[in-house]
């Protein structure tokens, strides 16, 4: 969050996937409240959220066992000591104040119902985790929306058919945490313990300083400008037909490694996905991406269909054989898919 402060300031923040209880974001900006300059705080609780209400007992709203969705509003955060240290996440005292309030909501709480739907309007910013099974249909209600929002979502998303478009057209970008970075999570004792007996170290969690940290495969994705969008990736490999070999079904250069991007290279280049950390618009132009046979065959000007051969070797040892799929040829002419690409092109007009 620290690195997205200068966009939060005088506006509303809506976390709509987000059970005050359980979800950090509400905390960070509860907390932060002040200090980001925010001018207000919303958050929704889904109808489906484990967290028990107990801790709402006191409270004339609830009553035990029950599991309402319901709506948070904060636009008060008392400094009650003037140093800004108290737990500002303690919702009952947060609630003490008349101008911050919680309701219970009509409906479930669902992000795409009628009344979350308003919220959004009311909003400037959206920051959440949301469901990841839903992320199609999420990024495209804030898009529809016309929403700043800073979400987390899988990586391979990049290449969903509703996601890459924006990605293209520079309407979203990746985050400020590099796309290699762990993003790690605190987990209970419990959970850490499943996920040693279940998982492997490495992918599933990290040990650090003997705490179990949980490990999720998960990026940032964003429309609020960060710097490094700006960032120009310094080139320094030069061209040579060797080293960078055509793929047989596009015109385009196999590059493995971000830093192994031509600096003298005009034509389409098949980078992996890697490169949207190094991403700046004014340097690169992002044309399209492996995987997608509608973009191929329509929009495509530098594909061409694989001969039949290919075909039937691979069919031979079948083996998943996808037209769209990016290939080379090894030295018997045989065809190797390589993962993953997104095709760029450099801006000559840089400078
Ligand atoms: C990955 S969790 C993230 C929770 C929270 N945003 C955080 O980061 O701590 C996804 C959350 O979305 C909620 N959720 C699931 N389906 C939803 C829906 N259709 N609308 C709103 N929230 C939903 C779940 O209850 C869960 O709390």
């Amino acid at each position: 969050m620290r690195h997205y402060k200068q966009h939060f300031k005088d506006k509303t923040v809506f976390c709509n996937c987000d059970d005050p209880f359980e979800s950090n974001f509400f905390k960070y900006f509860a907390i932060n409240f002040n200090h980001l300059g925010l001018k207000k705080l919303i958050c929704t609780c889904y109808a489906g959220s484990p967290v028990s209400y107990t801790e709402f007992n006191d409270l004339p709203l609830f009553h035990k066992d029950e599991k309402l969705p319901y709506k948070i509003e904060i636009t008060e955060v008392p400094d009650l000591n003037g140093d800004g240290a108290t737990d500002l996440s303690d919702i009952e005292l947060l609630l003490k104040s008349s101008n911050n309030n919680l309701t219970i909501l009509d409906g479930d709480g669902d992000f795409r119902s009628e009344e979350s739907v308003e919220f959004l309007k009311e909003s400037d910013i959206v920051v959440t985790n949301p469901p990841f099974s839903l992320f199609r249909e999420y990024i495209m209600q804030l898009v529809k929306y016309d929403k700043k929002f800073l979400i987390i979502g899988n990586p391979n998303a990049l290449h969903y058919k509703e996601v890459f478009p924006l990605v293209k057209e520079n309407k979203i970008w990746v985050g400020h945490k590099s796309m290699s970075a762990d993003m790690l999570f605190n987990v209970s004792e419990e959970f850490g313990k499943w996920l040693v007996n279940n998982k492997r170290q490495g992918s599933g969690y990290r040990i650090i300083d003997g705490e179990i940290k949980g490990r999720a495969q998960a990026i940032w994705f964003t429309n609020l400008d960060i710097e490094k969008r700006h960032e120009n990736l310094i080139l320094y490999k030069h061209y040579n037909p060797i080293d960078y070999p055509k793929f047989d079904n596009f015109d385009a250069i196999n590059i493995n490694k971000v830093t192994d991007i031509p600096c003298d290279y005009d034509g389409f280049m098949g980078v992996p996905d890697s490169f949207m950390d190094s991403y700046n618009p004014a340097q690169f132009e992002i044309l399209g991406r492996s995987g997608d046979t509608e973009w191929v065959f329509n929009e495509c000007t530098f594909f061409t269909p694989p001969p039949d051969e290919r075909i039937s070797f691979y069919k031979k040892y079948n083996r998943t054989w996808r037209l769209q799929n990016v290939y080379l040829l090894d030295e018997n002419k045989l065809p190797v898919i390589v993962y993953s690409r997104l095709f760029i092109k450099r801006r000559t007009n840089e400078n």
